[in-house]
């Protein structure tokens, strides 16, 4: 136990330049503390004992500002930094070592029901204020950034960015998002350059374009 408990508090001090000790983690980490209570819930849920899962999670939110619900998924090693807003919903599941920020959601459209929350892989990282919502899974190793809202399956080693949020690398890669909707026209841009370069001809050899307005029409 005493190991486990040295293990959780030593990948929070790997992944926070702040933290000095792992006695200043075990007393003034409010999402270490939110994680040890999910812990605790989490075996009365899985117990059939629901009224005494959700009373201890609920306990925890007001001392921490983090909503786990008791029946999500947690692996080893979960740091929750600074952790105040925080919601994980109940069929979210979590790979280890993974690392969230103030104001994640982890939660459900209101569209699905069963499996309504997402699965976070293993070293997922997901920033500040950012929101996964639905039933869909993001890969091992990907980051989502801070402020996005993501709507669909994130793929491993992949950065999320943006509202709703788009692939914007893989694998250190850049990835190219197509805008199929709003993309100019080339057959346009081509006949638009044609145009201007015989209004530029036409001013050379001093011919008045038809599409040029007469002069002094329209000024006064
Ligand atoms: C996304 C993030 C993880 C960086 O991941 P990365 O894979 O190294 O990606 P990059 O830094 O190369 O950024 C990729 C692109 O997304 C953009 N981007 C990065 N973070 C962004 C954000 N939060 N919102 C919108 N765009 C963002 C970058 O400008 C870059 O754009 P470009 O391709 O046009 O140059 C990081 O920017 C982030 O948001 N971290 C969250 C940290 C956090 O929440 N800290 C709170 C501490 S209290």
């Amino acid at each position: 136990m005493f190991e486990k408990l040295k293990e959780e508090l030593d990948s929070i001090m790997d992944r926070d330049p702040a933290a000095r000790s792992r006695i200043e983690v075990y007393f003034l980490y409010s999402g270490f503390r939110a994680v040890r209570s999910y812990r605790r819930a989490n075996w009365f849920y899985r117990h059939n004992m629901k009224f005494i899962a959700r009373w201890i999670s609920q306990r925890a939110r007001h001392k921490t500002g983090i909503e786990i619900h008791p029946g999500a998924t947690i692996g080893k090693g979960l740091f929750i930094d600074h952790g105040m807003g925080v919601v994980i919903g109940e069929t979210t599941e979590i790979g280890d070592n993974c690392t969230l920020y103030q104001g994640v959601t982890l939660g459900g459209t209101g569209k699905d029901h069963g499996k309504r929350h997402p699965t976070l892989g293993d070293n997922v990282m997901v920033g500040a204020g950012a929101k996964i919502l639905g039933p869909f899974r993001v890969g091992n190793n990907a980051r989502v950034a801070a402020g996005a809202v993501v709507l669909s399956e994130v793929p491993e080693n992949a950065t999320a960015v943006g509202v709703p949020a788009k692939i914007v690398r893989v694998n250190g890669a850049k990835v190219y998002n197509l805008d199929q909707i709003h993309m100019t026209d080339p057959v346009a841009q081509e006949l638009s350059r044609l145009q201007s370069e015989i209004l530029n001809l036409r001013h050379k050899i001093g011919t008045p374009s038809q599409t040029e307005p007469e002069a002094g029409c329209g000024t006064r």
